[in-house]
């Protein structure tokens, strides 16, 4: 009798605190911001109405259509440039607090000069502004998300330093006409993808195959276009508006596994993908990071070069970039695991400075592709580094996402949006000063080489629809609940609940009947 009541006791306690864990999911602190983000050429369309200038994915998709997966371009996309209302609309259903979007350079400078002014350019983002303000969202713009104007591309674009100039003129008409209402700017998003595959590997426009060369000199041109851009805010716009304005950049990484615990190796792939581009900014002496510039200058001794490939700055851009941002916008996707180099490489190559090799793991949850292995502890622990590299910095994510087909009934994102939001939440945790989380993406758009095959969005777009016409998808209605709540939720945690519930009521009363 005595053990019946025990056993009754003991599974209605291990039940109800299995109940009580499972709903007692974790909290977002305080100040954490939601959001989610986008990019104009990606969703905008509208490729040359009102007076809007070329950028170098409008010149690389209509003359190369074989390299785009489906073969298709922006020119129309998601149509934002006509119905911003319904992204509005989708930002509203969702709860967004902050919503992340980007301005097309070519769009407000048709020739990517002062020598025209497009008011048309600079209607259309006000009034996303303005939309977006009435509604207590927050806009926070990317000056730059890789559609640099054409006519910058024939002048060689970020290989040519008058870059720095033209991106200060350009900025300097961003914060004089939004400034009074935009408070969060992102000058660069994913430099290292800009330079790296745009000037390196020639996957992305210009498509400049030159590996080792001029992926440097863009990023060194970055950086600086960066720095100038800060220093302007900080100067003319940041006591002419009010002082809460906030300048930061966008960086994205993978975070690298090494099978036997080579934490050399793991570092020298992070300084090569993220340190190169962070250091100089966040680091506390500013500065490329030393093995980097080590292996750069060793190579070139080897390659009897006379000039140095890449250097570190003068004292005075030294000065300049170091702490040139109040936050790091940070973008991951995915990770890799890292390898010493099979075959040592000849030549003049970023990869050879580099000199790792990268692979997946077939124990990761795998992606639409190979490049999207789901890991989201490797988020934590890219955080946990930037945060012991650079210290107590503010970083935002502005950037996380999961590619499929396009399916309604997105489990597989809403999986992968829970465990990197308690990649997150682990990481605060444990010290990292991470402030909001805007997952890519709103609306799904033109995934780049990718066309229209990946498929990113909150809401699905109908791309065979004249309307474009937006639903939601499962992960809306998650992400919603989860910026409602302010927690964690676990995907099905309901019925978890209500079936433990009943389970803990059955129980209790097979138990009373055995007592009997
Ligand atoms: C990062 C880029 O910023 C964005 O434009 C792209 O669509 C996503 N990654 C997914 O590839």
């Amino acid at each position: 009798m005595k053990s019946h009541l025990e056993i009754i006791l003991l599974s209605t306690i291990l039940l109800i605190n299995v109940q009580l864990s499972s709903s007692n999911e974790r909290k977002f602190p305080k100040n954490f911001v939601f959001g989610s983000s986008s990019s104009a050429y990606q969703i905008e369309g509208g490729w040359n109405e009102d007076g809007r200038g070329l950028s170098i994915w409008d010149v690389y998709t209509h003359e190369n259509p074989n390299r785009i997966a489906d073969r298709s371009n922006g020119d129309i996309a998601a149509d934002s440039y006509h119905k911003f209302d319904e992204d509005l609309k989708a930002i509203k259903e969702l709860g967004l607090e902050y919503y992340r979007f980007s301005i097309s350079w070519p769009r407000v400078m048709p020739f990517g000069n002062n020598s025209l002014i497009n008011e048309k350019g600079i209607e259309y983002y006000n009034s996303i502004i303005n939309k977006l303000l009435n509604a207590n969202v927050t806009p926070m713009i990317t000056m730059y998300h890789f559609d640099l104007p054409e006519e910058l591309n024939k002048i060689e674009g970020f290989l040519n330093p008058s870059i720095i100039e033209y991106f200060k003129n350009y900025s300097d008409l961003l914060f004089d006409k939004f400034g009074d209402r935009v408070k969060h700017w992102v000058t660069f998003n994913e430099a290292f993808f800009v330079c790296r595959h745009g000037y390196g590997t020639a996957e992305f426009p210009p498509t400049i195959s030159d590996s080792g060369i001029s992926d440097y000199k863009c990023i060194d041109n970055l950086l600086k276009s960066h720095a100038v851009t800060y220093k302007l805010y900080k100067e003319k716009y940041f006591k002419k508006y009010d002082s809460n304005g906030k300048v930061g950049i966008a960086l994205n990484a993978r975070f690298f596994f090494s099978e036997t615990n080579d934490t050399e190796l793991v570092n020298r792939g992070l300084e090569f993908e993220l340190g190169i581009l962070a250091q100089p900014i966040f680091g506390q002496n500013g500065g490329y990071p030393e093995i980097v510039l080590k292996t750069i200058a060793e190579n070139d001794k080897k390659e009897g070069l006379e000039f140095p490939r890449l250097k570190q700055f003068d004292s005075t851009w030294l000065n300049l970039i170091k702490g040139s941002a109040d936050f790091l916008g940070f973008q991951y996707y995915s990770s890799r695991m890292i390898l010493p180099i099979s075959s040592e490489l000849t030549g003049i190559s970023f990869e050879k400075d580099a000199n790792y090799n990268i692979t997946g793991n077939p124990k990761w949850k795998p992606g639409i592709t190979s490049q999207w292995y789901s890991v989201p502890e490797g988020l934590e622990l890219i955080l946990k580094w930037i945060s012991k590299k650079y210290g107590d910095i503010e970083i935002m994510i502005t950037e996380n996402g999961w590619a499929d087909k396009g399916e309604l009934e997105d489990d597989s994102r809403v999986e992968f949006l829970r465990d990197h939001m308690e990649s997150i939440l682990n990481a605060i945790e444990s010290g990292v000063r991470v402030t909001g989380y805007l997952p890519w993406s709103l609306i799904d758009n033109f995934e780049w080489n990718a066309g229209y095959t990946q498929k990113f969005g909150l809401y699905g777009v109908d791309f065979s629809d004249p309307n474009r016409k937006r639903t939601q998808k499962k992960s809306a209605r998650y992400f919603k609940e989860v910026i409602k709540t302010r927690k964690l939720i676990n995907q099905g945690s309901t019925k978890n609940i209500s079936f433990t519930f009943i389970l803990t009521v059955l129980i209790i009363i097979l138990g009373i009947m055995a007592t009997r």
